[in-house]
């Protein structure tokens, strides 16, 4: 059974390269900290899944992430994190905290904004879930919280398609959906969102706050590890990559992320032996 120990890495995981928006905030907030990252890239894409399959999901990796030894699990997907996030937390049980990407946001959200309407933008999962509603309004009912699904934009994210024609288009089709008028903020509610989030500021020409859940998470991780005296003293810092299948798409945007030699493996954990 492993430990929840300091020197441990921390365990991150989404359905394939948007929660290394998350892992990259991390290792900005912590550097000293090892990451172990699993991209679930088999069942790409979460949001198109049903709650069941995304629980199954979550929980088979968190097993993994246990076994590995990680001395905490981020749900660095907010599909997963509003699907699964009981489950992965009964998973782990006493041996690793659970942090999803939701909860960090929401506060920051009830604690910076007051009555005003407030947009999503989220895979059809998370906005079935209505998590971000329930979570925003419990800490603040003055706020009117608008979501809508943009489920085309993480797997168009995922085949690299941003920055182009295509991805504007796109972009501008959701973000006029009347639902959203008149938000003050507009929460990227995918981990996957930040990689277009120019494009989106480009839309709203600066006039609303873009909230990129990244930063906020990392933050958030670091203050409560802190407080839990789960920071590392160790000084030699190893970053390790899972896939449950090797895309080119996750190659490339790892090393856009961290900038050096990178070693990946590829585990399907769901492969019958
Ligand atoms: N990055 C994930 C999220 O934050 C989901 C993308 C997907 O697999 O549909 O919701």
């Amino acid at each position: 059974m492993a430990l929840k120990t300091a020197n441990k890495p921390i365990g991150i995981f989404d359905s394939g390269i948007g929660g290394l928006t998350v892992a990259a905030a991390i290792q900005k907030v912590l550097p000293s900290e090892s990451l172990l990252y699993f991209g679930d890239t088999l069942h790409l894409p979460y949001g198109e899944k049903s709650a069941e399959a995304i629980t199954r999901y979550s929980e088979d990796i968190t097993d993994f992430l246990i076994q590995k030894g990680c001395k905490c699990i981020v749900i660095a997907c907010n599909t997963a994190s509003s699907i699964a996030y009981e489950a992965v937390k009964k998973r782990a049980g006493s041996q690793a905290i659970v942090f999803n990407v939701i909860d960090p946001v929401a506060e920051y959200v009830a604690d910076h904004f007051h009555d005003k309407k407030i947009g999503i933008i989220a895979t059809k999962a998370t906005v079935k879930s209505g998590m971000y509603s329930k979570k925003i309004n419990k800490l603040n009912s003055s706020l009117e919280v608008s979501s809508i699904a943009t489920p085309l934009l993480a797997p168009m994210i995922e085949e690299g398609f941003f920055n182009n024609k295509i991805s504007k288009t796109i972009i501008h089709s959701y973000l006029s959906n009347i639902k959203l008028k008149n938000i003050k903020a507009l929460i990227l509610a995918c981990t996957h969102y930040p990689l277009i989030k120019t494009e989106i500021e480009e839309f709203y020409k600066k006039k609303i706050s873009i909230i990129d859940s990244a930063q906020i998470v990392a933050e958030h991780i670091g203050k409560e590890l802190k407080r839990q005296h789960l920071l590392t003293s160790k000084k030699t810092i190893q970053h390790q990559f899972f896939l449950s299948d090797l895309t080119e798409s996750f190659v490339k945007s790892t090393r856009y992320f961290f900038k050096k030699k990178i070693s990946f493996n590829r585990n399907n954990l769901w492969k019958k032996n």
